[in-house]
């Protein structure tokens, strides 16, 4: 029988953080506390399939507020904190680096300085129990050329202002490990796709703008590759890795999706084509508009998740063509989701152009 913990989720109201959520609540018997400070990218709709579950808690707190950390864990006591809070948007970073390094490398020291307090003063066996579960991208590893793949054991070469600023989140991960016996685990995880996705993001921006028969702008070329997970399959790697993983160990968590962008793009282009088609028969490939690059934009990645596979047993659920086509359908049931988060907050303009 599964026992019960108590789970603090940091960013409990983005993207993935929503998916861990919603799966602690449906799929286990713990109690959770999602510790968020609702920006831009939080957003509690995304919760709402669980809020009213006696198991759930919110706490709408900043992590870079050590006194509302500690305050935090005294009160709920967790046995685990995954901590996912971060910006996240790559071009959001170009625009505006000083919030990547506040939040997620001051926001992260914040977060395993307090955890280490806490978890200094639990009696032995809950101290043995207790994990900080650190969750992070393969973004940090740079890009690769045609050939290859990032394993747990590839230098870190992060090339956007994001990046770095996870990269470093990572090393203070490693080293509250080290230096202080903080018993952390680090997930670093290729780009994830599904429902609930802020719809600034390459895919949700896509299915919206494809629906609405706007533009659909690809970087350069469309040449970039990316190795895509389904959220959901990332939420139980995540699971996993908190409930069987070695302290002190990274796992890398990919979906073994890799697509060139302009094929994610095209692939929805003909599923929305598909579940909802044009009045006039137009195809929505025709709607691809090709706009300056990205400064800095890696060409490729790719994810060796067979530490996990192996070591935990986890592997993803979803292929590449059953997610995208369970996200579309999910965009095209949930209009109320977004369109409340696209005329609330943002309205699909482009940013990180530096211009
Ligand atoms: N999206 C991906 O493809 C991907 C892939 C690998 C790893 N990751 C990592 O997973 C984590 C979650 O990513 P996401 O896509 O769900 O991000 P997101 O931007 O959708 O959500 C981030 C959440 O953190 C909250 N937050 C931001 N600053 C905060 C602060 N100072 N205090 C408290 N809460 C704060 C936001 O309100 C939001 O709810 C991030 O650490 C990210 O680096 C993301």
């Amino acid at each position: 029988m599964t026992i019960s913990r108590s789970v603090l989720v940091t960013g409990g109201a983005g993207f993935i953080g929503s998916a861990v959520v919603r799966r602690l609540i449906r799929a286990t018997p713990h109690r959770v506390l999602v510790y968020d400070k609702l920006t831009y990218a939080g957003n509690l709709a995304s919760l709402a399939p669980v809020a009213s579950d006696p198991r759930y808690l919110f706490a709408r707190r900043d992590i870079c507020d050590a006194r509302a950390v500690s305050e935090a864990l005294a009160a709920f006591r967790p046995d685990w904190i995954l901590h996912l809070a971060a910006e996240s948007h790559v071009d959001r970073s170009i625009d505006g680096p000083a919030a990547f390094v506040h939040t997620n490398v001051v926001g992260t020291y914040t977060m395993l300085q307090c955890a280490l307090e806490y978890w200094r003063k639990l009696p032995k066996a809950e101290a043995q129990a207790f994990r900080f579960h650190h969750i992070s991208t393969d973004e940090v590893f740079g890009s690769l050329g045609a050939e290859g793949s990032f394993c747990e054991n590839s230098a870190y070469q992060p090339n956007s202002p994001y990046s770095a600023s996870k990269a470093a989140s990572d090393h203070f991960a490693r080293a509250w490990f080290h230096t202080y016996g903080l018993p952390t685990i680090t997930t670093n995880c290729s780009n994830n796709y599904g429902p609930y996705h802020f719809p600034e993001k390459l895919i949700p921006l896509t299915i919206l703008n494809a629906l609405e028969m706007k533009p659909l702008p690809v970087y350069g070329r469309g040449e970039n590759v990316r190795d895509w997970l389904y959220v959901e399959d990332h939420a139980e790697a995540l699971l996993t890795a908190v409930e069987r993983g070695r302290v002190g160990e990274t796992y890398n968590i990919g979906g073994s999706s890799e697509r060139k962008n302009l094929a994610v793009v095209e692939a929805i282009c003909d599923l929305v084509d598909q579940l909802r088609p044009c009045k006039n028969g137009k195809a929505r490939r025709e709607l691809i508009t090709f706009v300056a690059d990205r400064p800095g934009h890696d060409l490729r990645y790719a994810i060796d998740a067979s530490k996990i596979r192996r070591e935990l047993g986890w592997s993803p659920r979803e292929n590449f063509a059953s997610g995208l086509m369970k996200t579309v359908q999910w965009y095209l049931d949930n209009e109320p989701w977004w369109r409340d988060v696209r005329e609330g907050h943002y309205r699909g303009e482009r940013l990180g152009t530096l211009s």
